[in-house]
């Protein structure tokens, strides 16, 4: 086992990154998913998310200790799929634990990433903090045609036509009127509106529960309609 060097300085999302074995088991995972038939689950998702979830974390007036922390467990989400799709929530926080105590990060910052990580998914998951329900509306929010890896488009699942239909997403707080908005433009000639309720809905649902345990409102548009 890796012997522990206690850090003196906190540790940044830029060393996380930067660790060979996050480096290492997050191309892991992708290339997994890959093999399965998955959309982009790699350093791209990893990025975005991480970006979002301190993009949320800094507009409802976490500090920026908190957002940094936010942004390490969005980073390290989903690497549990290097060993397998299911239960990757739990795997992967069991990894990540391992990782952060190696960089030296205390218990008491690695514990509320753990929760984060472990509830993540809709299946096994529940916003359970801050930082929790950041991560799972950036992670939801990320629908994008880049996402997609299948090169051909006869054989697309309905992952992949939705992935591919949106053209843009993008999620913005608005602490005015204390909502959060997921906006989506989505090319009806790839996927229906309908495609992406049934494989999203559930996904929806979570981010609704998710920001109002952030105290706010969860707005969803497609193409220029408020779906509330
Ligand atoms: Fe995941
Ligand atoms: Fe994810």
């Amino acid at each position: 086992m890796a012997q522990r060097v206690a850090s003196s300085s906190p540790v940044t999302l830029k060393e996380v990154k930067a660790d060979v074995r996050v480096k290492t088991y997050i191309t892991g995972a992708n290339d997994l998913l890959n093999a399965m038939g998955y959309t982009e689950h790699g350093h791209r998702h990893a990025g975005i998310v991480s970006t979002v979830t301190k993009y949320i974390l800094s507009n409802i007036g976490a500090s920026e200790r908190e957002q940094e922390l936010g942004s390490i467990a969005a980073y390290l989400h989903d690497i549990g799929n290097v060993v397998n799709r299911l239960h990757h929530p739990m795997i992967g926080a069991t990894m990540a634990e391992d990782i952060l105590w190696n960089l030296g990060m205390p218990a008491d910052e690695i514990a509320p990433i753990l929760g984060a990580i472990g509830n993540h998914e809709e299946l096994a998951g529940q916003p359970i903090s801050h930082m929790s329900a950041a991560l799972i509306i950036a992670d939801k929010g990320d629908v994008h045609f880049s996402r997609v890896q299948n090169p051909v488009l006869e054989t697309f699942d309905i992952h992949d036509r939705v992935n591919y239909a949106v053209q843009k997403s993008r999620i913005e707080l608005d602490n005015d009127k204390r909502e959060i908005a997921l906006t989506l433009e989505i090319d009806t000639q790839a996927a229906t509106v309908m495609e992406y309720f049934e494989i999203f809905l559930s996904r929806m649902v979570m981010c609704r529960n998710a920001a109002e345990t952030l105290g706010y409102r969860f707005v969803l548009s497609v193409n220029g309609t408020l779906l509330e």
